[in-house]
């Protein structure tokens, strides 16, 4: 059960599907639904996917807390073969200090974890199967991860590439997330103030860390953030896709999630009026048309999407303890 701390001023974009659904042979409609959220700027539960592999010997895997392993495509090391592989200096670095020299244990986490991205990488090809992917990467981070800032991905060189990030908690403790709005929310009812008609015709890096500072604060506000914020807890085998440009997100704690970056470019895309290079060329569109103002369907969409406020204390038993464990697994809950 992902549980979800809504705040009664942010809106509610968090939305479940169901991914047995989308990998039927006639899934055609339950794929368009879960591409329709991802470009409308939700952040998309998929639940039922499952993976084939040794997940209590990898949540016994703990990183070394190094900068170098924090983000790590394991994809190098699937590809070299196993004899050759003691003799390159980075597995050698990787085996001694998180295996402890103990390479039967170190191939037998490359035979595993190999699994797992063939599944993520076969998962996410079926979903977005109307796609023509450039790059696809899955990336291990399994060091520990305290109380990043608030933000939007700013990805360098990507205007006009679309990005599907999707996360697997493959710890046995929550991913603990603030999530607060969406581009849209942001982007319209800051152009003024932060002046982004400056960024027209330009690259979007320099208007998402504009944005990113301008709302949320930079990299040292961190952990004093002052903005309405959603909480989430992600449970261990939680999965979840979304466009980091398109949500704000900020982790405050985690260990071993993997996640991908599925990228393409605009002829790889099935409709490119539904691509954030499109959402932000109609955002400078829409403010030269009508200097101040917020559109009408973000207007009635923010105020029909927020959420009535608590009425009172959440009884955690029954929101919790006395839920059937399926129930536990599969559901988000809103606290
Ligand atoms: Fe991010």
């Amino acid at each position: 059960m992902t549980q979800l701390f809504a705040h009664p001023e942010v809106e509610d974009y968090f939305v479940e599907h169901d991914f047995r659904l989308a990998a039927r042979q006639d899934g055609q409609a339950a794929r368009q639904a879960v591409i329709d959220d991802f470009v409308g700027e939700k952040l998309i539960l998929l639940r039922g996917l499952t993976f084939d592999a040794d997940l209590p010997f990898l949540r016994s895997v703990t990183f070394h807390q190094k900068w170098k392993w924090k983000k790590l495509a394991l994809t190098r090391f699937h590809a070299i073969p196993a004899d050759k592989r003691r003799n390159d200096p980075e597995i050698i670095e990787f085996v001694k200090d998180i295996f402890r020299d103990d390479w039967a244990r170190f191939e037998y986490f490359v035979q595993q974890s190999a699994k797992i991205n063939d599944q993520v990488l076969a998962a996410l090809d079926l979903v977005f199967s109307s796609y023509r992917f450039s790059q696809r990467h899955v990336v291990w981070r399994f060091t520990e991860t305290r109380v990043e800032n608030l933000h939007f991905d700013v990805d360098r060189h990507c205007d006009g590439l679309e990005l599907v990030r999707l996360y697997v908690n493959l710890d046995d403790a929550p991913r603990m997330w603030y999530t607060s709005g969406t581009f849209s929310t942001a982007a319209y009812e800051w152009y003024d103030k932060l002046k982004l008609s400056r960024f027209r015709g330009q690259s979007t890096d320099a208007l998402l860390k504009t944005l990113d500072t301008g709302v949320f604060g930079d990299w040292n506000a961190r952990g004093r953030d002052k903005v309405a914020r959603h909480l989430v807890l992600f449970e261990p085998g939680d999965v979840w896709l979304l466009d980091g440009r398109r949500v704000s997100h900020q982790v405050m704690y985690g260990r071993r999630v993997i996640s991908t970056l599925f990228v393409a470019g605009q002829d790889g895309v099935p409709d490119p009026m539904k691509t954030f290079a499109h959402t932000v060329a109609e955002l400078h569109q829409f403010h030269e048309e009508n200097h101040g103002k917020l559109p009408a369907h973000l207007a009635r969409r923010s105020a029909a999407e927020k959420l009535p406020s608590s009425s009172g204390a959440v009884d955690l038993r029954t929101a919790w303890e006395d839920l059937p464990e399926h129930v536990r697994q599969e559901s988000l809950i809103r606290l």
